[in-house]
């Protein structure tokens, strides 16, 4: 048989998948599992989007519909980028797409050349690179380091800049690390952008997962209203997940592009989720605020104990619903740790690898599970963190 294309198998799975799949299998066989890592909100739509839903498809909202998402959508996602980041754009910048990931895919297809080079962040979305790759992209990382509060560095950022970078992919706060990138470091990036004609991919699905006052995009600084592309959806804000709604808002010469990529693939996002989908953002019931309340009493819970487990140190996340943990003082491998956790404790979480070689000391929990899993979790944990060594410096925060 003919060989399936080569740019298969430059792209990745994701880990968080892999873990999910082992450790159902272990639930198959009877074990019991806390599952903490995926990253999916624990809650579910506000009760009026579903009867919005419902409305929707009563009246008949079943059709084909316009490719670049319908007006009324379009107008809302305007509304509340308006109220909820202080940004202008209309609703012709707006393309809508079933799922964040697929607007990020439409972005890159659409501006990718074989050889350009994408800037990303390490540890990142695992998507980042491998949509690139899959493009014929090069992927350069930078480093969200410790030594910097995981922030991006942007003087190493401008080191790795060259005649062939044409991207920046941005995402605060981040998956998985929960850093809301300091004004000053956007401000040096967007300057950095600005200077070197750069397209920035400005990931913001995690935008009103924060913990701290003060959201800006990455498309409010100077000169980048005509070079960011604004990559969200309802996935995490609106705990919408299996929906697959999610958007990019983008310059207007890029617009009939992406909807291009739409016409030749998906047509159009299914009608009646679009309607429901206005309810969600104008959140009558103002579930999105009382969800991340919730997060919120989880993170200072289960960040102390996850401080209090041998060997494990993290960072107190400023947005987004995980736990980026430095294993390195357990003197074994995130991978080894991991599986220590899911085949002993029954404790699901991902080694940080799996989100960039920068991840490799690190592993990833989803707090976004019931106060009650995280307390069990930890107890688990704790259970068998004999199985690491304790190591000599422990930090207890
Ligand atoms: C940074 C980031 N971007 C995009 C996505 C994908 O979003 P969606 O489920 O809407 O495709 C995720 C999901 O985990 C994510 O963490």
């Amino acid at each position: 048989m003919r060989p399936i294309a080569s740019r298969i198998s430059v792209m990745s799975g994701e880990g968080a998948l892999s873990v999910f799949a082992r450790a159902q299998e272990l639930e198959r066989q009877g074990r019991s599992i806390i599952h903490l890592e995926l990253g999916e909100p624990d809650f579910h739509p506000a009760g009026l989007v579903n009867e919005e839903l419902k409305h929707a498809v009563d009246r008949g909202k079943d059709r084909y519909c316009a490719v670049q998402g319908v007006p009324a959508l379009r107008d809302a996602i305007s509304d509340y980028l308006q109220r909820t980041r202080n940004i202008r754009v209309t609703a012709d910048n707006i393309v809508i797409a079933p799922g964040c990931k697929i607007a990020l895919f439409m972005a890159m297809m659409a501006l990718i050349e074989p050889g350009d080079e994408i800037l990303y962040p390490d540890p990142g979305f695992p998507g980042f690179p491998s949509i690139a790759l899959g493009f014929g992209g090069v992927p350069v990382p930078f480093v969200l380091a410790e030594r910097n509060q995981l922030q991006p560095d942007p003087e190493e950022i401008a080191a790795r800049i060259t005649q062939r970078t044409k991207i920046m992919i941005t995402n605060s706060p981040g998956n998985p690390t929960g850093t809301v990138y300091s004004d000053a470091v956007q401000r040096r990036i967007a300057e950095l952008a600005v200077k070197h004609d750069l397209i920035v991919l400005s990931d913001e699905i995690y935008a009103r997962i924060l913990y701290r006052d003060g959201y800006r995009s990455m498309l409010s600084y100077p000169g980048m209203e005509e070079r960011t592309v604004i990559i969200d959806g309802f996935s995490k804000s609106f705990a919408m997940t299996g929906w697959r709604l999610g958007y990019a808002v983008a310059p207007l010469r890029l617009v009939p592009a992406l909807n291009m990529i739409a016409v030749n693939t998906f047509t159009c996002v299914a009608e009646f989720t679009q309607y429901a989908a206005i309810e969600a953002l104008v959140d009558r019931d103002r579930a999105t605020a009382s969800m991340v309340a919730e997060f919120a009493k989880r993170r200072e819970q289960f960040i102390r104990d996850l401080n209090r487990v041998p060997g494990f140190r993290c960072l107190s996340p400023e947005g987004a619903f995980y736990a980026w943990v430095n294993i390195a003082d357990t003197g074994s491998s995130a991978e080894e740790v991991c599986r220590i956790m899911l085949e002993e404790a029954g404790v699901a979480a991902i080694p940080g690898a799996a989100f960039g070689i920068s991840g490799k000391d690190f592993v990833r929990f989803s707090f976004a599970s019931s106060m009650d899993n995280l307390r069990a979790a930890i107890e688990r944990i704790q259970r068998v963190s004999s199985a690491w060594r304790r190591a000599p410096a422990l930090h207890e925060k």
